[in-house]
């Protein structure tokens, strides 16, 4: 741990502390004349799609446990807009701290919503409870803790099951493809082991940088989990909402980073360390990327990654006290997800340059999976690709969804 992340980890505690103090949320809307006067502000993600020249809807639908979620849809572009029971249908599920804004942040040519839809894909994009399209629930408001008081396996195990749900009875489809990247692929995987009649609805598992198993020690993990246990130290509270989409971020990007080379360097620590070194995606650029990223992740679920780093088990949520574990799980230490469960078949993509998602970690991922799941295994043919690249480097259409969109035009994967 270098003297220069300790300060970079105190600077986002700090950051965490006037995020939390402070009100300024962005404000979302939905044509850029509204937003005329704001500094900072998001389209919503119909706005965005229409400004791109797409169409999209807005669903909402509502878990067993009382939250509102919002599931987005994109309707396959103009040649194919005539939907038939042989429209192919994808589910995707974002990464952590995102939205469905960011399968379409970058437009035609660039995002991967939208090169599916080109190919005549009917798109849906979830948004898993707590993101800033995620934040209602029947009687609890995300000021309450209560409210934040979920992991992973809640966002795998109640709110997928509801979105995937509603997509089967909206296109009366009896089996669609699923497409996650970081967090997706992490609860693809805890659904496909937990809830496996799900093996039987899904026809294609697609991973881009999956994470399940931790196998292995590098400055990344030891960064996130210092950074998580630092504000855990700090703010001992058990549930609450860290990174909402707010003000000081892009506020941060926009007036501190581009000070100097130095201040411009020190921007780049943290997603350098976190995401792999690479300059496709050039932060100091990007303000108003960071109007709709980070957008609200619970504690809780960065506690259940560290926990899977630090045990290097893929398994439930970890409880804070032994009988709270005993009496959820009949056992002091929670169960780990049954991957062998996992029959869909499944095609991996995998980022040379990325610390979150190693080839080893992979490769243990891979083990585990019963013979025959594993369909397609690419490592992306660019040494630089980092964790993030996935939904955010210039040359992913190239290296990553043509080549994807290639795959499933296979006799194997068409349905
Ligand atoms: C979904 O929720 C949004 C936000 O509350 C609301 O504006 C919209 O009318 C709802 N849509 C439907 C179809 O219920
Ligand atoms: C749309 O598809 C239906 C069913 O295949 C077909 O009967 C209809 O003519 C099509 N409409 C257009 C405008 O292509
Ligand atoms: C969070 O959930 C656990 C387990 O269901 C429960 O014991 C605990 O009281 C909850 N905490 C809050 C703040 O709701
Ligand atoms: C995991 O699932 C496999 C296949 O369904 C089953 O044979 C095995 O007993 C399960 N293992 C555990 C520990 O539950």
């Amino acid at each position: 741990m270098g003297y220069s992340s300790v300060k970079i980890i105190i600077l986002l505690c700090i950051i965490q502390f006037i995020v939390w103090s402070s009100d300024l949320r962005i404000k979302q809307f939905r044509t850029y004349d509204e937003a005329i006067g704001t500094e900072f502000y998001a389209l919503d993600f119909i706005g965005m799609a229409n400004a791109q020249g797409y169409e999209a809807e807005w669903h909402n639908v509502t878990t067993d446990d009382g939250y509102i979620l919002t599931l987005f849809r994109i309707l396959p572009s103009p040649p194919f807009r005539n939907i038939t029971e042989k429209t192919p249908v994808i589910y995707m599920a974002h990464g952590l701290g995102a939205t469905a804004d960011i399968f379409i942040l970058f437009g035609r040519g660039r995002s991967i919503a939208y090169a599916f839809a080109d190919a005549g894909y009917d798109v849906w994009i979830g948004n898993f409870r707590g993101n800033s399209y995620s934040r209602r629930h029947q009687t609890l408001s995300p000021d309450d803790e209560e409210f934040w008081n979920f992991s992973m396996d809640e966002y795998a195990l109640t709110d997928l099951p509801v979105f995937l749900d509603y997509v089967f009875t909206a296109t009366k489809k009896s089996s669609i493809k699923f497409l996650g990247h970081s967090l997706g692929t992490t609860t693809g995987l805890m659904l496909l082991s937990a809830k496996p009649e799900y093996n039987a609805k899904l026809d294609t598992l697609i991973l881009l940088a999956p994470v399940s198993y931790w196998t292995t020690h590098n400055p990344a993990r030891t960064f996130i989990s210092t950074l998580t246990n630092s504000l855990k130290m700090i703010f001992p509270k058990g549930a609450y909402e860290f990174h909402p989409q707010a003000v000081i971020i892009p506020g941060i990007i926009k007036h501190f980073c581009t000070i100097n080379s130095f201040t411009k360097d020190l921007c780049y620590i943290p997603y350098d360390l976190i995401l792999g070194p690479s300059r496709q995606f050039k932060v100091e650029n990007q303000p108003e990327f960071f109007c709709y990223y980070p957008a609200g992740i619970s504690a809780k679920v960065s506690y259940h990654y560290v926990q899977h780093l630090n045990t290097g088990k893929f398994q439930r949520y970890k409880h804070e006290t032994k009988d709270l574990n005993l009496r959820i799980y009949g056992s002091e230490e929670p169960p780990e997800y049954n991957v062998t469960n996992i029959v869909t078949p499944t095609i991996i993509f995998h980022a040379p340059n990325d610390p979150l998602s190693t080839a080893d970690d992979v490769e243990a991922l891979i083990s585990k999976l019963p013979s025959g799941t594993l369909m397609v295994y690419e490592r992306v043919d660019n040494e630089e690709f980092n964790h993030g690249d996935f939904v955010l480097a210039n040359n992913a259409d190239e290296l990553v969804y043509s080549k994807l969109l290639g795959i499933l035009s296979q006799s194997q994967f068409r349905r």
